[in-house]
């Protein structure tokens, strides 16, 4: 029987994609909501945040441009208020350490072809980018995923609804390699109780802003609908001009028939700091959309202006240091579980 080393704290885990840039959308929608929730909980908990720069190009990206991004992510979640004088929060790199590769090899070959080619983001992704790009990458995401969870014991992973399949796998392999070899893993809570435990997000959802019913995504290709948080304020305000609204001309919130229209109300009630109810109080009814847009595309270059200030002043050397020293406590860590799966199945 392997001894599971649980460390004094339970662990929340999560990771937040670096491969292209981020957008209002993640910013309000799992940044500002991740970072709050690391802060309110590290007392208790102890927080695992990480850039799974190893996934990054499970689609083809623009390489050149990896390694840039990924520090950069890492200064961001400062800008946006991550404390990393906090000894409970660690910010650390997926590729820094070198067990995350190791397990996935590892419980790769304990992982079937079927369940894996059932995925929802697989079947998605390889459809848009066709048969000959898909990589086996991309197929074995939820192995690394899964790796990047069980390394590190962790209990509570927030994640949104997109990956909760893969959460649920990475319960999967974990319960399988345990019922099999001993007591290898902590099995991470199950997707309801993690909602449970977070809270469900509020159904927060940016849209796109030529497109307003689907989702403001970082991998949309032209980027006109998309508010990038590197974006120069004049032009991302140029975008909320821009905007596609509807032919009704009165404002009013309904996902349904106005999105355009709702979607500028939840993104001006953000950026507000204020509640969406109030901010549609304030604008049901009236007729002009020029002047509400102007409102929103004016609050979009207040918040992009004052944040660039933030992150020109994010101290970049101290993050560089909060991210190798979060790699070099981490190591061990990793490296105990690693140790009892090699153990358990006879590399070790
Ligand atoms: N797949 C996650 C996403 O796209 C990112 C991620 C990678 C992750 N590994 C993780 C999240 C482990 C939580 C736990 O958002």
């Amino acid at each position: 029987m392997y001894n599971i080393d649980i460390m004094t704290k339970p662990v929340i885990l999560t990771g937040i994609r670096a491969n292209s840039d981020l957008t209002i959308g993640n910013y309000f929608g799992a940044i500002l909501p991740i970072i709050d929730m690391a802060k309110k909980r590290s007392n208790e908990y102890q927080i695992n945040m990480f850039i799974p720069d190893l996934h990054s190009f499970t689609t083809p990206i623009d390489h050149s441009r990896l390694y840039s991004q990924s520090t950069n992510n890492a200064k961001l979640f400062v800008a946006a208020g991550l404390p990393i004088d906090n000894s409970n929060i660690y910010l650390y790199r997926q590729s820094y350490i070198p067990a995350h590769s190791e397990l996935t090899v590892i419980l790769d070959c304990f992982t079937g072809f079927g369940e894996m080619s059932r995925m929802i983001q697989f079947k998605d992704k390889s459809n848009t980018i066709g048969a000959d790009r898909t990589s086996i990458g991309l197929f074995n995401y939820p192995i690394l995923m899964a790796s990047d969870i069980l390394l590190y014991n962790a209990k509570y992973v927030p994640v949104g609804d997109d990956q909760s399949q893969h959460l649920e796998f990475t319960r999967d392999i974990a319960q399988r390699m345990n019922s099999k070899f001993g007591n290898l893993f902590v099995v991470p809570e199950a997707v309801k109780d993690q909602h449970e435990f977070f809270g469900k997000d509020q159904g927060l959802r940016i849209m796109d802003l030529v497109d307003p019913t689907s989702k403001m995504s970082k991998s949309d290709d032209s980027g006109r609908g998309v508010i990038f948080l590197n974006d120069d304020p004049a032009v991302a305000a140029k975008k909320v001009m821009g905007a596609t609204t509807d032919d009704l001309a009165k404002i009013n919130f309904d996902r349904d028939n106005q999105p355009g229209v709702s979607n500028l109300l939840e993104i001006l009630s953000l950026l507000q700091g204020v509640t969406l109810q109030s901010v549609v109080d304030q604008y049901t009814g009236q007729t002009s959309y020029g002047d509400f847009k102007s409102v929103v595309a004016g609050e979009v270059e207040k918040f992009l202006t004052d944040f660039h200030k933030k992150l020109a002043e994010v101290d970049a050397k101290a993050v560089m240091v909060k991210l190798e020293q979060s790699e070099h406590d981490l190591k061990p860590i990793a490296n105990a579980t690693l140790l009892r799966a090699q153990q358990a199945i006879g590399l070790r």
